[in-house]
């Protein structure tokens, strides 16, 4: 059975580890980096009010050191009812590149990936730093989104509306 002894060595055992554990969370910087994602359903490279927000939709944050392969902090989060997510970055990423990417969309009708425009993979880029200027840890993403794979035919009333030309998008 312990005797007292031991028990007060445990009970100061446990209150060091608390102490670090303490020291720790205070001097890695956190962060929180918010974006939106849509289903851009005219296939354009820019948000328009036709663009509906994705819930349920998988993103990832990942910063990479200079050397490829070099990950030094992932992580995944899904979309709420108004397309937005909000990820949690942990630690100073300064000398890296950091952004997000869309991982998997929840809309069968709306899955596809473009190559170029705003919603491109890989996309938006975030700076994950407090050596910047700015001082709130809110980092703000540019929108991405999944496109279908044919054009609504409401686009063609928005195409007119913006007079650009649809044949001149991807
Ligand atoms: C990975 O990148 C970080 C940040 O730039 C750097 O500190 C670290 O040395 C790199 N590690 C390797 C194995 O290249």
């Amino acid at each position: 059975m312990a005797n007292s002894a031991q028990i007060v060595a445990i009970f100061a055992g446990a209150l060091i580890l608390f102490a670090l554990g303490d020291t720790a969370v205070a001097t890695d910087p956190e962060f929180f980096v918010q974006g939106q994602v849509f289903c851009e359903v005219c296939r354009t490279n820019f948000i328009n009010r036709l663009s509906e927000p994705m819930e349920g939709a998988t993103v990832r944050l990942e910063c990479r050191g200079d050397n490829v392969g070099n990950i030094t902090f992932g992580i995944e989060g899904v979309t709420d009812a108004g397309g937005n997510y909000k990820l949690k970055a942990t630690g100073d990423h300064e000398d890296e590149d950091c952004q997000v990417t869309l991982v998997k969309s929840s809309r069968l009708d709306c899955q596809e990936t473009p190559s170029e425009g705003w919603a491109m993979q890989p996309s938006s880029k975030i700076t994950i730093t407090k050596n910047n200027g700015f001082h709130d840890d809110i980092r703000h993403a540019n929108p991405l989104g999944f496109t279908k794979k044919e054009r609504d035919p409401a686009c063609q009333e928005l195409f007119k509306e913006l007079q650009i030309n649809p044949d001149s998008l991807a």
